[in-house]
């Protein structure tokens, strides 16, 4: 039995995830909360030589083996990092995790879906975020917000967002209680007032 609460962050690369986590890690700190910011791939450790090899391999990667890198960093962070948090019954926010490999290895690669939910679940044990706050922006401003020096995964291409960007919404539409959608093409003050709304009802 798990004591704290798992909240997991997801959306685009440019989708300013990054900087709601690090505002709402702000918030819980401040009014006496013990959290844990963490992120996927590459919270740290093993976790970091993975996230190395992910964003700037520049030789071929197949997506099979894509998906099983990201699959090995869960496994690992789950349980290294997160399930030992939680236990302690902290806050643990986590800048992706398993959504992200249904996302982008899931509808953005073409795997198959039920074989990465099935993946997933091995990896993390069956543990499931108790919130997962999905930030959808437009694929043009995302990618404007990458900006020019692009990583291997953000090298994708439009296409390839487009597709990654509609199966956040459709991991939204079959999970409605756990998956909450955010627009985050509004102000980093109005979406932060979204992200405090539903953590508060949580
Ligand atoms: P980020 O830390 O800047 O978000 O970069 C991580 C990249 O890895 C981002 O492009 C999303 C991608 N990714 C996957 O494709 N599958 C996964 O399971 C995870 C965790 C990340």
């Amino acid at each position: 039995m798990t004591k704290g609460l798992f909240i997991t962050f997801e959306g685009a690369d440019g989708c300013g995830k990054t900087t709601q986590i690090e505002l709402l890690d702000k918030y819980l700190k401040e009014n006496g909360k013990q959290t844990l910011l963490t992120r996927e791939p590459g919270a740290k450790g093993l976790g970091t030589k993975l996230r190395e090899i992910l964003l700037n391999y520049d030789g071929e990667v197949s997506p099979q083996c894509e998906s099983f890198l990201f699959l090995a960093d869960r496994a690992q962070h789950i349980d290294c990092i997160i399930r030992p948090a939680l236990q302690e019954g902290k806050v643990v926010l986590c800048d992706r995790h398993t959504d992200s490999t249904v996302a982008y290895q899931g509808y953005g690669r073409g795997l198959d879906l039920d074989r990465i939910n099935m993946l997933n679940d091995i990896a993390t044990g069956g543990l499931k975020p108790d919130l997962t706050i999905v930030f959808d922006v437009d694929v043009e401003t995302s990618m404007q917000r990458v900006g020019k020096e692009k990583d291997r995964m953000e090298s994708a291409g439009m296409e390839f967002f487009n597709k990654v960007r509609q199966g956040y919404l459709e991991i939204a539409k079959k999970e409605p209680e756990r998956v909450k959608v955010i627009n985050s093409s509004d102000t980093i003050e109005n979406i932060h007032k979204q992200v405090m709304e539903l953590i508060k009802e949580l």
